[in-house]
């Protein structure tokens, strides 16, 4: 067997967490392969809505085991708050929540890394989510990070020279922080985090693929936000990509299945950085109120705008996206007209080719196609799809040259539709 994986195509939102709780019933185990609590996937069903973080999104679906791969970044603290409120909630996980001994963890001294860092760059800021992902990716590259495995051996002794290296660096940027509250909770989390299977999750998963078991990968975050090939420097640490379901989970590239391309019927971006459909009139304030596009997690005001294909094709040859699913079209509505942009003009040359850099002069071109103005929210079928809309998608899937097999139009799991899926 081989693994599937779903990954945001633009700058995250894009409603991964939605689509893999109505995926998980097809497959016996789900797994975050990167990133960490700068995640906020929401997912809503029964008139109850749900934002994950740390915690795989096939966490409600049955008693499916769901694994924390070693490519992602713990927070113990805010893991501990957020599977406690599962369980209180009556969704029990001790058991089936397996978590990777090679994740790295994410101290309280780097989320102070984080703010100073932020701090340091003034204007320039990465608008960051505050969790530390930068200040322990950046640990784990340079090899001084700790790790989930490390609470099984001397811990107190790793941490302490950990902490000491930053406070070091903390002193030398003069920024003056108090981490005594965060610290007593983030020992706790320690604590908490020793009650979950603690894994070797490359084997595991591998011997579940042996097993003829099927494997969904979550990413987090979205392509335009991966540290290779997203909007440097205005990017988060991880590798979101394709790729990074490889190395953050032990999967070889040949056991790749399918690659699910989640996207917007538009676009939004949240925290600093070029965003080239960028809309700053009311039609951009339009899209803001009617997607709720709002952050899951921070609640900071998300930035909108049209459906950006040069950026699109580029995600979907970084991948090899064999579905794409588009969420959000419900959003659209009650739009007149629908923009896609179709190429960029950089220095007054067009090119639908993805720039080095999209800082700077780069002014879409657009295609506009008609809108639907209907509601679709209560549509259970494409065959109840308006011509406007079936128009839309077949603009979008001869654009982008790969079939569009789910259309999402609201928050809620039923509000789901799937077109000629195998
Ligand atoms: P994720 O990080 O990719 O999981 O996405 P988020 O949860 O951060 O943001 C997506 C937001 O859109 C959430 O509030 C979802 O409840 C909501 N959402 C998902 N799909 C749809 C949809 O088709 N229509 C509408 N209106 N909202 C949706
Ligand atoms: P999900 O998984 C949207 C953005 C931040 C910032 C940049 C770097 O919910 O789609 P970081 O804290 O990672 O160092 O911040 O990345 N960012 C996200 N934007 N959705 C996310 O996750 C994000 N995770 C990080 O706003 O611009
Ligand atoms: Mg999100």
């Amino acid at each position: 067997m081989k693994v599937d994986v779903l990954l945001g195509l633009q700058w995250g939102d894009e409603g991964k967490g939605k689509v893999v709780d109505v995926l998980t019933p097809r497959y016996d185990v789900v797994a975050r392969f990167q990133g960490g609590p700068n995640a906020g996937h929401t997912l809503e069903f029964e008139g109850q809505k749900y934002v994950l973080r740390s915690i795989p999104s096939g966490i409600f679906q049955g008693d499916k085991v769901n694994i924390i791969g070693n490519g992602v970044v713990l927070d113990p603290a805010l893991f501990k708050a957020e599977a406690e409120a599962l369980e209180a909630s009556g969704h029990p996980l001790k058991e089936r929540l397996h978590i990777s001994k090679k994740a790295h963890l994410i101290m309280p001294t780097h989320r102070v890394l984080d703010a100073a860092y932020e701090a340091a760059k003034g204007d320039a800021k990465v608008g960051t989510t505050g969790k530390g992902i930068g200040p322990t990716y950046t640990d784990k590259i340079s090899r001084n990070g700790i790790r989930v495995g490390d609470i099984l051996g001397d811990f107190d002794t790793i941490y302490a020279k950990a902490k000491a290296r930053h406070e070091e660096i903390l002193k030398s940027m003069n920024f003056e922080y108090d981490i005594t509250e965060i610290e007593k909770e983030w020992m706790a989390g320690i604590e908490y985090l020793r009650q979950f299977p603690l894994v070797d999750s490359e084997h595991e998963i591998n011997a579940l693929l042996k097993d003829d078991k099927s494997v969904l990968c979550e990413g987090a975050q979205g392509t335009m936000l991966d540290i290779d090939f997203g909007s440097y420097p205005f990017v988060t640490s991880s590798n979101t990509v394709c790729a990074g379901a490889c190395s953050g989970l032990g999967v070889a590239p040949n056991k790749i299945g399918n690659v699910y391309g989640i996207m917007k019927a538009y676009c939004t971006r949240v925290g600093s950085g070029p965003f080239p459909t960028e809309l700053f009139d009311e039609t951009g304030d339009k899209l803001c109120t009617l997607g709720h596009e709002f952050g899951s997690v921070t609640g900071r005001k998300r930035r909108c705008g049209w459906i950006d294909l040069v950026a699109l094709k580029y995600s979907i040859m970084i991948n090899g996206v064999t579905h794409l699913i588009m969420m959000k079209s419900d959003v659209l509505d009650t739009f007149e007209t629908i923009k896609a942009c179709v190429a960029y003009r950089i220095n007054g040359v067009e090119t639908e080719n993805f720039p080095y850099s999209i800082e700077g002069e780069v002014e879409p071109i657009y295609a506009e196609l008609p809108g639907w103005q209907c509601d679709m929210t209560k549509m259970t079928s494409e065959d109840e799809f308006p011509e406007e809309f079936n128009n839309y998608i077949s603009f979008l899937e001869e654009e982008l040259e790969v079939p569009i097999k789910i259309v999402s139009v609201g928050p809620d799991r039923d509000q789901t539709i799937e077109r000629y899926m195998e």
